[in-house]
């Protein structure tokens, strides 16, 4: 029985590295692969040792038996630290030999690649990383096939996995009559890295891998996909998707119904005074009015009462809150919702990430209320520029502290050039054109 110490050293390690993890556990990765980092072809062999970037939780540990975890603290496998190997670039890594402790749970539901899996007699291994298209369908080779479904969080194309594999379910009887389907710990990164997984495995199963990835540089194939994906995307009425087998077209429309019923993010953003908030709650009290749509509104300054109480407006702060924004606004648009948000929100990195958290599930889009520093501290309606300017608070945006513009704005409104009533109509139109509210507004 393995024994797992509940007060030894510990990492939680992200999806990536976690997935990597499982990876070497199963002997697909090479002898001393960089958890988590770039994968190169070399022998996979099982009890090999990998290499884990140390210091992921800062702290170093130099040497016996680190315990490797994941998000809910689970351990999943202790890694016997042999020695630390310095490289390139400062920070060391930790080189040893992986024990399993516990197998991870599929988030999805469906059973795992495992050892049994691995030493199986399979003609064909596909891996059904993203949606085929019509002309894509078997026949394909005869024979025991391998359906795999990849189930990293960090889903696929933003496709989920239990998406994928509801395709996988309506797809194996067409492929043959031995087809069995699992779900495994592949996390893509770059083609290079994601090519030599598939080799990988490939190798390890000993048999041919057929790779169906979401990216055109690693699949030339999912040039088709592509032409889907951006129409689902782009879709205004519930109509079937064109190139797709019916069981693909009702599994990814149940999943980003049109854009009259998929959850939609607007953020505002500008500095202090900018008028970000007046202009969010006139587009709020129009769309109350002329649509069927639910509206929620995150204010920045409502946030910070409640939400975000007890953060500051250093850089970890302001990240944290745009972060819980993001989050709760993400929530409301997996039910369809659409949310008004309306903070300063300062660092492209914040917003990129936040856009990113909702497209999972939604759309996202950018107002940058552009108004001018000038405009702004004349104004000054809270004298926080003024107070700002005579020091008295410290880190305030635009005075003492950065505001990044954003060069990924779907729309610019400048309240000192427009009135409220103008931007709001601006925003409103956007929100029509784009196919948001369906043809109810008035
Ligand atoms: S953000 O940077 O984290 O996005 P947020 O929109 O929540 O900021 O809060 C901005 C509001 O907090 C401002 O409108 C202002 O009323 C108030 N505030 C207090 N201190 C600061 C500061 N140092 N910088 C900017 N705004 C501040």
């Amino acid at each position: 029985m393995p024994t797992t110490s509940t007060v030894g050293p510990r990492v939680v390690l992200d999806d990536v590295t976690l997935g990597d993890v499982e990876l070497a556990l199963l002997g697909v990765l090479p002898v001393d692969h960089v958890l988590g980092g770039v994968v190169r072809v070399g022998s996979p062999v099982t009890g090999a040792t990998v290499l884990l970037p140390r210091g992921l939780d800062g702290s170093g540990h130099p040497s016996g038996e680190l315990l490797l975890v994941d998000e809910e603290c689970t351990p999943l496998a202790t890694l016997i630290v042999q020695e630390a190997v310095p490289c390139e670039g400062g920070s060391d890594l930790l080189r040893g030999l992986l024990r399993r402790e516990r197998a991870r749970e599929s988030g999805a539901g469906g059973p795992r690649l495992d050892e049994a899996a691995l030493l199986a007699d399979w003609h064909l291994v596909v891996i059904l990383s993203r949606p085929l298209t019509t002309d894509e369908l078997p026949p394909w080779e005869r024979g025991r096939v391998l359906l795999l479904v990849p189930d990293s969080r960090q889903s696929t194309d933003g496709i989920p996995t239990a998406v994928l594999l509801d395709m996988a379910r309506h797809l194996a009887p067409e492929v043959g009559s031995d087809v069995t389907i699992r779900t495994a710990p592949l996390r893509w990164r770059d083609p290079a890295s994601d090519t030599a997984l598939g080799d990988l495995l490939a190798a390890r199963l000993g048999a041919p891998v057929d790779l169906r990835h979401p990216s055109p540089d690693v699949d030339p194939r999912a040039v088709g996909w592509r032409d889907v994906r951006a129409a689902l995307d782009s879709a205004v009425r519930d109509d079937p998707l064109d190139r797709v087998p019916d069981s693909v077209d009702q599994a990814l429309r149940r999943w980003r119904p049109p854009r009259p019923r998929r959850g939609v993010v607007v953020m505002f953003t500008g500095l202090s005074g900018s008028g970000k908030s007046t202009l969010a709650r006139s587009v709020r009290d129009a769309l109350l009015e002329t649509s069927s749509r639910t509206v929620s509104l995150l204010d920045g300054d409502a946030v910070r009462g409640l939400l975000s109480s007890g953060l500051g407006f250093d850089r970890v702060g302001r990240e944290q809150n745009i972060r819980r924004i993001g989050f709760v606004a993400t929530e409301v648009a997996r039910h369809g919702g659409l949310v008004l948000c309306a903070p300063i929100a300062p660092y492209r990195s914040t917003r990129a990430e936040v856009r990113a958290m909702v497209r999972e599930v939604g759309d996202f889009v950018l107002v940058h209320v552009s108004t001018p520093l000038e405009t702004c501290e004349a104004r000054d309606f809270k004298g926080l520029y003024a107070a700002a300017r005579a020091g008295r608070i410290r880190e305030f945006t635009g005075v003492s502290d950065p505001y990044e513009s954003p060069d990924d704005a779907d729309l610019v409104v400048d309240t000192t050039v427009m009135r409220v009533a103008e931007a709001t109509a601006v925003v409103l139109a956007h929100l029509q054109t784009g196919g948001w509210l369906s043809e109810e507004i008035r």
